[in-house]
């Protein structure tokens, strides 16, 4: 296909609206220009829909949706079949924002492991980028070489759980926040278009995001990073576990929808809902006639 008359902007082919879509490069421009990267999680066409239409830059459907979709206690069980799932519901629902997928646990144990499955969720599920947690620099190197965008995540990484003892702060001692920086410098110098930094200690960021070339999406990570993100049902207020430090509340979707579903029932309880007007009709001929109908079959049971 000759790419010379691709459209530089875009437009979505359904609505004819233009939107300018948003790439990994333009996530480095955004860096460059000093504008913030808006990046939140979505697991589905309904939560692709609302953040995409609400405007941020990058959406993440993340291997949090074990825990916050899945019920699972960490991210640990999902699989690349689960992922691909989800991540094709998002791509469907989305036009401006890059669309990344979270590349689960056990899913990049080698390279070429890693290239294989990646190279699924850019196929089979519509990604335009995949993210990988951990300092593996081969790995992002032969990703970009495949052609495939890579974000990065450091910092506290959720598949290293057990390595790590459990959700903890890392990078608290210079030493390590040395070996974080380090990492990302690597990580960014062989392709990956931008690194999530999570759970470390704001200097620690800061000093990471001042150095590297592409942009840092931080969560708990302070304000300093290039780009925020957080996972959506912590923002909204669907989440059941004790949210962490970072999370601000934006809204509390979760009473919102347990009152509308306890209203729903009693409506259905008190024959409420549904009403006259939530009904279909006959037409009224036909209703005429069956009433006729059903005068006659009780005139001939008396
Ligand atoms: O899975 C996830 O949601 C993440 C985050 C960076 C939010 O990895």
């Amino acid at each position: 296909m000759s790419t010379t008359n691709f459209p530089a902007g875009s437009s979505s082919a359904s609505t004819g609206i233009s939107i300018e879509k948003v790439t990994m490069p333009k996530l480095s421009e955004m860096k460059r220009q000093g504008k913030l990267i808006s990046s939140l999680t979505a697991y589905d066409y309904a939560t692709g829909r609302l953040v995409d239409e609400a405007g941020i830059d990058m959406i993440l459907v993340g291997d949090s949706l074990a825990m916050v979709v899945l019920g699972q206690e960490n991210t640990l069980a999902v699989t690349v079949d689960e992922m691909l799932h989800h991540t094709r519901a998002v791509s469907r629902a989305v036009h401006r924002a890059l669309v990344v997928a979270d590349m689960p646990f056990g899913s990049y144990g080698t390279v070429a492991v890693g290239v294989a499955n990646a190279i699924r969720f850019m196929k089979e599920a519509g990604a335009e980028a995949v993210k990988i947690e951990g300092p593996r620099v081969e790995l992002a190197r032969a990703l970009t070489e495949a052609e495939i965008p890579v974000v990065a995540h450091l910092g506290l990484t959720p598949q290293s759980v057990h390595r790590m003892g459990g959700f903890r702060v890392q990078g608290r001692s210079v030493d390590t926040a040395m070996h974080l920086k380090v990492a990302a410098l690597a990580l960014a110098a062989a392709g990956a278009g931008a690194v999530v930094l999570e759970g470390i200690p704001r200097e620690t960021a800061a000093a990471i995001t001042a150095e590297l070339p592409v942009p840092t999406i931080g969560i708990g990570a302070g304000p300093d990073c290039d780009g925020q993100i957080l996972v959506l049902h912590d923002l909204v207020g669907l989440s059941f576990t004790p949210a962490p430090k970072f999370v601000r509340s934006y809204a509390d979707a979760g009473t919102l929808i347990r009152s509308a579903v306890e209203h729903y029932r009693e409506d259905v309880e008190h024959r409420s809902f549904p009403s006259d007007e939530e009904s279909y009709h006959l037409p009224e001929a036909a209703r005429k006639a069956l009433g006729a109908r059903e005068n006659a079959g009780t005139l001939r049971k008396v």
